[in-house]
C-alpha cells in the first residue's frame, strides 16, 4: 500500500539548496555524521537525500548510471550503506526527462534499469525532476517510473519534482507520496533576489500557493512547497517563520542547508519537537489561513483528539502587539469538517517557542509579535 510509505510527511535532509552539484563524497559523510550527532536523526528526520550532481557526465557501456568517479570515488552502493550504517535511510536524484537540469543524464527510456539500479543500491527515496522534458506528458511520465520502482519489490518513496504547471495534486497520489506545488524557493522571505538571471520563489511567494490546493493533501501523498532553507541566511525570525508556517502546512520537512555549520538557533528551529509534532500530527490535514487583519494572518490546522494548531504569522512590515479576542471568531472549515466555537470550548494554549503555558482561550491573547515572525501555540482541551 502507497501510503504506509508516508503515513506522515516525510523528513530528511537533501543536498541542493545549500551544495547545488558541488556533493562529494567526504562532504557528504560529515553531513551523515552531523545529521545524528546534531540531534537532527532523534528529531525524527530519516531521509539522507542527494540532489543533482551525483552523476557522471555519460552513462556507462552498458547504459547503466555512474555516480562521478571523482565525487564519489568508492560508488555509490558503499556511500548507501555508510548512510545506512548510521541508521537513516537512503535517496536519490534523476529526472523524467532526458537530461537533469544540471545537465546529467536523465532517465527517460531507462525507467526500469534506473529503478532496478537504485534498488540494488539500497535506496528507500527518488526524488524525480522534470527538466528536458519537452513534449512529454507528465502524468505518463511519472506513472512510468513510478510502475518501475513498485516493480523493483523495494518500497521506495517517490516524490514528483513537477512544479506545479500539470497540476499533480490532481493525480499524483497514485504514483507517488509527495508532489511539488510551486517552482524553487530562494532563502528569501518576502523579496525575490535574482541571481545570474534567475529568480527563485520567496517563503511567503510559496505560502500564498497552497490554500487551494489543500484538500488534496493526506496520509500517504502530501503537497510539496519545496524543501527548507532555515540556516541559509535568513534572519532568525524568518527560519522560525518559515519553519512554523511548514509544518502549518503539513509539508515534508527537508532540511537544506550545512548540517557541520548548524548554529544553536537553527538546530533549534529544526529540532522543535513540538513544531514538528504539529507536521506528524497523524490526521494530516493540511492548515490553512483562517483570519487576516492589519497584516497579521491566523493559520490553523486541526489535529489529533479535537485539538488545533494556530499560528499567527505578522506579514505588516513592523512589529506588533497581537490582542486577540478567540471567542470573537468561529472556526468553520468544510474541507476537514472542523468548526469550533471559543464561546462554547475552553481551550488551554500552549507556545510551542516559548514552551510556555499561557492559560485558556477565554482571555484575550496578548503576545508580542516581531514583523516577519510568528505566534505560533497549541490548543487543548
Ligand atoms: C529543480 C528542482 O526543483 C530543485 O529542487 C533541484 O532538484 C534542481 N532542479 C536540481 O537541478
Amino acid at each position: 500500500d502507497n501510503t504506509m510509505l508516508a503515513p506522515t510527511p516525510p523528513m530528511g535532509w537533501n543536498s541542493w539548496n545549500i551544495f547545488q552539484t558541488n556533493i562529494n563524497e567526504p562532504l557528504l559523510k560529515q553531513m551523515v555524521d552531523s545529521y545524528v550527532s546534531s540531534g537532527m536523526k532523534d528529531a525524527g528526520y530519516t531521509y539522507f537525500v542527494l540532489d543533482d550532481g551525483w552523476m557522471a557526465m555519460e552513462r556507462d557501456k552498458n547504459g547503466q548510471l555512474v555516480a562521478d568517479p571523482k565525487k564519489f570515488p568508492n560508488g555509490m552502493k558503499e556511500f548507501a550503506d555508510y548512510v545506512h550504517s548510521k541508521g537513516l535511510k537512503f535517496g536519490i536524484y534523476n529526472c523524467a526527462g532526458t537530461k537533469t537540469c544540471a545537465g546529467y543524464p536523465g532517465t527517460r527510456g531507462h525507467e526500469y534499469e534506473d529503478a532496478r539500479l537504485y534498488a540494488s543500491w539500497g535506496v528507500d527515496y527518488l526524488k524525480f525532476d522534470w527538466c528536458y522534458a519537452e513534449g512529454m506528458n507528465a502524468r505518463e511520465a511519472y506513472k512510468v517510473m513510478s510502475q518501475a520502482l513498485k516493480a523493483t519489490g523495494r518500497p521506495i518513496v517517490f516524490s514528483l519534482c513537477e512544479w506545479g504547471s500539470h497540476r499533480p495534486w490532481v493525480w499524483g497520489k497514485d504514483d507517488g507520496q509527495l508532489w511539488r506545488t510551486t517552482g524553487d524557493i530562494g532563502p528569501y522571505f518576502d523579496k525575490p533576489v535574482t541571481k545570474n538571471g534567475w529568480t527563485p520563489l520567496t517563503v511567503l511567494n510559496i505560502l500564498d500557493r497552497q490554500d487551494s490546493i489543500r484538500q488534496y493533501a493526506g496520509p500517504g501523498h502530501w503537497n510539496d512547497p519545496d524543501m527548507l532553507e532555515v540556516g541559509n541566511g535568513m534572519t532568525v525570525n524568518e527560519d522560525r517563520a518559515h519553519f512554523s508556517l511548514w509544518c502549518m502546512l503539513a509539508a515534508p520537512l527537508m532540511a537544506g542547508n550545512d548540517l557541520g555549520k548548524l548554529s544553536e538557533q537553527t538546530k533549534n528551529i529544526l529540532t522543535n519537537k513540538e513544531v514538528i509534532a504539529v507536521d506528524q500530527d497523524a490526521l494530516g490535514i493540511e492548515g490553512f489561513r483562517y483570519y487576516a487583519f492589519d497584516g497579521i494572518e491566523i493559520w490553523v490546522k486541526p489535529l489529533t483528539g479535537g485539538d488545533l494548531a494556530v499560528c499567527f504569522l505578522n506579514r505588516s512590515g513592523r512589529a506588533q502587539t497581537l490582542n486577540y479576542d478567540w471567542t470573537a471568531h468561529l472556526i468553520n472549515d468544510t474541507t476537514s469538517k472542523t468548526s469550533v466555537d471559543f464561546t462554547q470550548t475552553t481551550f488551554k494554549i500552549r507556545n510551542l517557542w516559548s514552551k510556555k503555558d499561557l492559560g485558556t482561550t477565554q482571555k484575550v491573547f496578548k503576545q508580542p509579535i516581531p514583523n516577519y515572525d510568528v505566534v505560533m501555540v497549541k490548543l487543548s482541551k
